[in-house]
Order: structure tokens, then sequence, then C-alpha cells
């Protein structure tokens, strides 16, 4: 034996030997605060964990999604934006359930264990300034596919108003996987759901591809409603509707769901006006998304120079099945780089809107920069299709789009008309670049008026 490993041995000896990890002491504190929140009965998660039992007739698989990350559901990278209510365990974490696991699950003495987290109930952000109900429940059945419902809520405001939050209560909140908020002041939604209802007698009309005239946000499971930081608020002009974009996820049983939606106002408008990048512009549809099957690494990128000093105040990502990667970094005047946001390995199940935890300062003349991947080979474990098929931009669950998104504002408020021009005219361009290479869009089968913009657009080679 070198003398190296006797001293190692001999320090292991002297030292005292670890303290025993329980359920009661450590583990409870760490599945109660991580994992209950869905692991409960009527949360999407298919099992509670919300007892010594429970978490021990699940520590072997709890152990081996703990370390792939896989649980709980967090998708940002570390090291690529800090943000708000971040759901990852630390490695010591892991490392404490690992001993857990490697001791035998032993229990300790239960009268050391926290209470089970209450149930979440009532608005956690108070009383709601206006709440709308559902006026049918809409039926979700035992199995079969995920649905995408929008449901229609006329507002009947008398006045512009300012939303600082959303948040919803469900009568079947195991179905409910994750929620948009849209304003629509164009009437669309009332009509698109007419349509439907005539045809299938549910309340609201199917699709993940409703066109809104304004974003109120989004909330995805697990995730405990935020008021936006910074006194920011969405407007919501008065006469519009609230449209709710909602993905079902059958449960096993069949279900029937009333949404209940609560809405909270600010008492004047914002002194800082809140803007939406895509990178690229309205999800790739004109980024000529058109993937082979079998593509394993279809790559469309877009950039933005910044028109005036900005705060970053949010990040978040869109693509279906097949993203993968989906990154936003900044360049700066002086050549460096910044990582905003990245995600490695999209999964549509667990797409979120991320707030800073700190407005990220970028200077004007910063160059945004958006990449998003998408995988369309067998060897992808979502791909819904085995052998692999075409995948051309739409908006049924089967097609595909992609971009990455930020929420910021001009860090003077006088220069946000120019960050709202210079946003508009980035969209426009981007139309114009797809036109001049020729790119074919499919305008009827998309089911989308053909935008004026395209037909004044100049006009490449049909390819
Ligand atoms: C945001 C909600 C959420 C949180 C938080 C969460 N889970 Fe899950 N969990 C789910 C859902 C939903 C599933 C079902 C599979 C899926 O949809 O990916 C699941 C599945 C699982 C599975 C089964 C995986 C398999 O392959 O069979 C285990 C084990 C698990 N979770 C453990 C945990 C543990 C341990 C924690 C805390 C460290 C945790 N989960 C936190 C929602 C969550």
């Amino acid at each position: 034996m070198s003398p190296t490993l006797l001293l190692m041995t001999a320090t292991a000896v002297a030292q005292p030997a670890p303290e025993p990890v329980t359920f009661a002491e450590h583990i409870a504190p760490l599945v109660y605060a991580h994992c209950a929140g869905c692991h409960r009965p009527g949360q999407v998660a298919p099992f509670p964990l919300l007892s010594y039992a429970d978490t021990r007739r699940h520590a072997r698989t709890a152990l081996r999604v703990i370390r792939d990350r896989e649980m709980p559901p967090w998708q940002p990278e570390p090291g690529h934006g800090d943000f708000r209510g971040e759901r990852r365990l630390t490695d010591a974490q892991i490392a404490l359930f690992e001993r857990w696991v490697a001791a035998g699950t032993p229990e300790g003495d239960p009268a050391k264990a926290p209470a089970p987290p209450a149930v979440r109930d009532g608005w956690p952000l108070g009383p709601p300034d206006l709440v709308v109900k559902m006026d049918r429940p809409f039926a979700v059945p035992a199995d079969g596919p995920d649905l995408y419902q929008n449901f229609v809520f006329p507002l009947g405001l008398k006045e512009d108003k300012w939303v600082t939050a959303v948040d919803f209560q469900a009568t079947s909140p195991g179905v409910v996987h994750h929620v948009l908020y849209f304003a629509d002041a164009s009437g669309r939604g009332r009509k698109d759901e007419a349509a439907a209802k005539a045809k299938t007698g549910q309340p609201g009309f199917p699709g993940m591809g409703f066109r809104p005239t304004g974003m109120l946000g989004g909330w995805a499971v697990g995730a405990t409603p935020v008021r936006l930081p910074g006194g920011l608020a969405v407007p919501l002009p008065k006469g519009a509707d609230l449209v709710l974009q909602t993905h079902f996820h059958p449960s096993g049983k069949a279900e029937s769901e009333s949404l209940t939606v609560g809405l909270y106002f600010a008492d004047k408008a914002p002194a800082r006006t809140l803007h939406r990048l895509q990178l690229p512009p309205v999800f790739g549809l004109f980024s000529n998304i058109d993937i082979p099957p079998g593509k394993a690494d279809f790559r469309v990128s877009d950039t933005f120079t910044l028109p005036v000093d900005v705060d970053l105040v949010g990040a978040g990502a869109h693509a279906h099945y097949l993203g993968k990667t989906l990154k936003t970094s900044a360049t700066l005047s002086d050549g460096s780089e910044r990582s905003l946001f990245l995600i490695r390995d999209w999964n549509f199940n667990w797409q979120g809107q991320y707030l800073y935890k700190d407005f990220v300062r970028l200077p004007k003349g910063t160059v945004l920069r958006g990449d998003v991947t998408w995988d369309n080979s067998a060897a992808n474990p979502r791909n819904p299709h085995t052998p692999p098929v075409r995948a051309r931009w739409g908006e049924g669950s089967e097609d595909e789009m992609g971009s990455v998104s930020l929420m910021l504002v001009a860090v003077n408020e006088a220069d946000s008309d120019r960050l709202r021009i210079a946003i508009r005219l980035h969209t426009l361009e981007v139309l114009q670049a797809s036109r001049r290479r020729g790119d074919r869009i499919d305008w009827e089968r998309l089911g989308i008026p053909v935008p004026p913009e395209w037909e004044r657009a100049p006009r490449g080679p049909d390819r």
C-alpha cells in the first residue's frame, strides 16, 4: 500500500461515521418540497409522494429519474440564465437520496418528519379582480391522444385593463397539462368556437394554432402562478375575450373539466411597456421549416440587433414533438458572448415561461441570436412517427414549428416605440427573405388567409 493511500485510509477511519440518512429527517423535506406539488392525488403525476410508504415504494425509480434529472421536470440548463422558481435539485440533494436508497430506505423517527404539504386550494395570489367560469364542462375521454382545446370567455370589460397575473382552478386537475392565456380582440375565437360547437357539441374549439391579438401568459403543470415583476403588466383591451388554450392529457378514466379563471389587474398602466421578441418570428413560419424524415439535425437560426438599451424580463421557447435544442444568446459590441437561455433536450410536455431572477441589461447594438434544432430521426424517442415522416411548419401536433422568445423592456421608456417598430420590421424582413428565397407556404393547407405583406413582397424563383 502506498503511503498516500495508507494516510487516506487512516483519515477515513478517524472520521466519525456519516450521519445516517432517514426519510423523516432528510428525505421527507426534500420530497415534500420538490415532488409532492405534482405527486399528489388530483395532480398530473401518476402516483403520490406524500408519505414514507409512497416514497419507499418508488425509491428506485425515483433515484433513477432524479439522477437523470428527468425529475423534477425543469428544462432550462443551469448557467444559461438565472430564473425564478427554479426546480432543480442540487448535487448534494441527489447524493442524499442516493445514500438513503443505498442504506435501504430507512424511515427514522416519524415524529421528526414534517407534515405533508397542504393541498393547494383557493387562489394562491389572493382573490382575483375578475373571475370567469366555463358555462358547460368539456368531456375528456379516458384515453387516446392529448387534446388541445381553446375556450373563449367573454369578459365584458367596459374599459382597458392591465393584467399582472392570470390563474385558474380546474375541476379535474389530473388532466390539465398546460394552459396558455390569450387576449382576443378580433372576435375570431368566438367564431371558431361557434363553428366547432355546431359540429361536436363540446365547448371550445380544437387545435394549438389559435392566432390571438395579445398574449397574457401561460401555466404548465407544477408551476405556481406569479405576478409579472417590476410593476409590469400586459394590456387587455376593453371588449376583448379571454381565450384559454388548454392541453389535456387523458388520465385513464373519463373526466370532465370546467375551468374557472381568475385575472389580476394593475391599478394603473405600467411605467414600462413589455415587448415580446421571437427568434425566428411567428414560430418559424418564414424559416422554411420542412424537415425530411430521418434528418437528425435540422437547424434554423435568426438574429436581431437591439436598437436601444433593454432589460430582459423573461425567456421561453416553443416547438412541437421533434424540437431538440432551443438556445438564445447575445453577442455584445465588444465581441463577448453571453448565453441567455438553453434547453438541450426539448420535451413538449414541459414548456414554460421563465422569468429572470434579476432583469438582464443589454446595451444597444447587442446582437440577439436564436438557434433551434429538430431531430426527425427514428432514434429520437419523442418522434411520434415510426418510421419518421416529413414534418412541415404547421399548427397541428403532427406539424412542427419552433422559436425562442424573450420578454423585454426598453431601459428608457422613451425608446419603447423604437423597440416595438424594430421588432415589427424584423418580422417583415424575415417574411421578405422567405419570399425572395422562393419558400413555398401552403396557406390553404394551413388555413391562414394569405397575409398582404406576403403578396406584396418581391418574389424569388419557385422551388
Ligand atoms: C412539475 C410536476 C412534477 C414534479 C415537481 C415532479 N414530478 Fe415526477 N412525474 C410527473 C409526471 C407528470 C410524471 C409522469 C411522466 C411524465 O409525464 O413525464 C412523473 C413521473 C415520475 C416518476 C415515474 C418515472 C418513470 O419512468 O416511470 C417518478 C419515479 C417520479 N416522477 C419521481 C419524482 C420525484 C422523486 C420528484 C421530486 C424530486 C418528482 N417526480 C417531481 C410530474 C412531476
